[in-house]
């Protein structure tokens, strides 16, 4: 079969070498103990699936408006006033299978061949990926741990030409946990504002913020900054609905929301009709309750994975202010992030996500959202590893 040139510049993901070798040696009855978990690993909070309970027996179950119901969209439009000092109308907002599918729509809508995306590196695996599937050329901007994987804006401006389209930001971070402040926003905005660029703000994670960190959304520091971003955000990992599959995309430009409409129309449809009904009463406060003890969880087994992987012996790692990821500097070890993660996963049954996945080596990621019990395991058999080396 002759398959189009644009499905054949999609990658498989490099953590899938990672994932399967661990689903061997489980099959062969080893114990693994896994840390590569890009989701919470609560349940979503009652309240929200007794709704959608009630919306299935309703019969609330037939098609909606492509782009989700107005309610749903009024819920999200008050989400992003209250919370995010946001200020999108329910007519710019549209909503999609996930956070990935509005990426998705997003970039089809945006990138056309040879326009630059700026991507600051580590990056979340997605967007290379799909601003190429759409032709586009990923300019990456390598951070540095001591600047806490930020870029600032002397990097910024050494990567725009007269090509770069847009700049996608990830606040906070997968795979770094970094946030950016309101000041290091601003800056950036000083080099954004003599520009064409329009700013992709994944805010996926925004609600899982440590330590009072505080999250300022780029789009809420003036209007001028809201005219040029699209904000991404969706309930998978702050309601712990991955599964659920809810994202939205936001934007001031009326006519990008009808076009990302008009894409959606021809392609999914709305996402399913119970997951929007559900949505909203995870938007409008009633798990907030739920939320709050997801964060404090979170925050305790952040804490307790930072202390025990700095005291393992040839490792460091940052304290993350969000999500749910250490990501592990490892150069003090001979060895490159997919030979540490692979050979850690044989000997020790421990599975990592190496750090090449996300663009830089020498790094790999340890996803905390799981047991505290199951994090001081897993940390004992790095330690044993790397004591073995
Ligand atoms: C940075 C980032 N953006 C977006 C997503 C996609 O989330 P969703 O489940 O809403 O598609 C993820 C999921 O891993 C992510 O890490």
């Amino acid at each position: 079969m002759k398959y189009s040139q644009r499905i054949s510049t999609l990658g498989e993901s490099l953590t899938i070498a990672i994932s399967s070798l661990a689903r061997d040696l489980k099959a062969q009855g080893k114990d693994i103990l896994s840390f590569s978990a890009g989701e919470p690993d609560f349940d979503t909070p009652k309240i929200i699936k007794d709704e959608a309970i009630r919306a299935i027996n309703s019969g609330f179950t037939k098609y909606t408006q492509v782009g989700g119901i107005n309610e749903l969209l009024v819920a999200i439009s008050d989400k992003l006033k209250i919370q995010n000092n946001l200020n999108y109308e329910p007519n710019e907002i549209i909503v999609s299978n996930g956070a990935k599918h509005s990426l998705f729509n997003v970039f089809a809508a945006l990138v056309d061949s040879g326009d630059e995306v700026i991507i600051p590196s580590p990056y979340w695996v997605t967007y290379p990926e799909l601003v190429g599937y759409f032709g586009g050329k990923s300019v990456f901007i390598e951070t540095d741990e001591d600047d806490d994987f930020k870029i600032n804006p002397n990097q910024l401006k050494s990567a725009i030409t007269s090509k770069t389209k847009i700049l996608i930001l990830t606040s906070p971070s997968n795979p770094t946990g970094m946030v950016y402040s309101k000041d290091e926003l601003l800056a950036l905005y000083d080099v954004i504002k003599d520009t064409d660029i329009i700013v992709i703000s994944d805010e996926i994670y925004e609600r899982l913020v440590y330590d009072n960190a505080g999250f300022t959304s780029i789009g809420s520091i003036n209007d001028d900054m809201l005219n040029r971003t699209i904000t991404i955000n969706g309930l998978s990992k702050s309601v712990a609905m991955t599964g659920w599959r809810m994202g939205y995309a936001a934007s001031k430009d009326k006519t990008l929301i009808k076009m990302l409409n008009n894409l959606q129309s021809q392609s999914t449809s709305n996402i399913n009709s119970i997951t929007q009904k559900a949505s909203i009463f995870a938007l409008n406060g009633d798990a907030n309750m739920d939320i709050d003890n997801f964060v404090s969880a979170f925050s305790e087994r952040r804490n307790l994975a930072h202390k025990l992987i700095n005291n393992v012996k040839l490792l460091d790692v940052r304290l993350p202010q969000g999500a749910f990821y250490l990501f592990i500097n490892i150069k003090k070890v001979n060895l490159d992030s997919m030979a540490f993660c692979k050979d850690l996963l044989e000997k020790e049954g421990v599975a990592l996500v190496p750090g090449i996945a996300f663009g830089v080596d020498g790094y790999v990621r340890f996803s905390f959202a799981c047991s505290e019990e199951q994090i001081k395991d897993g940390i004992k058999r790095i330690d044993r590893y790397i004591a073995n080396l």
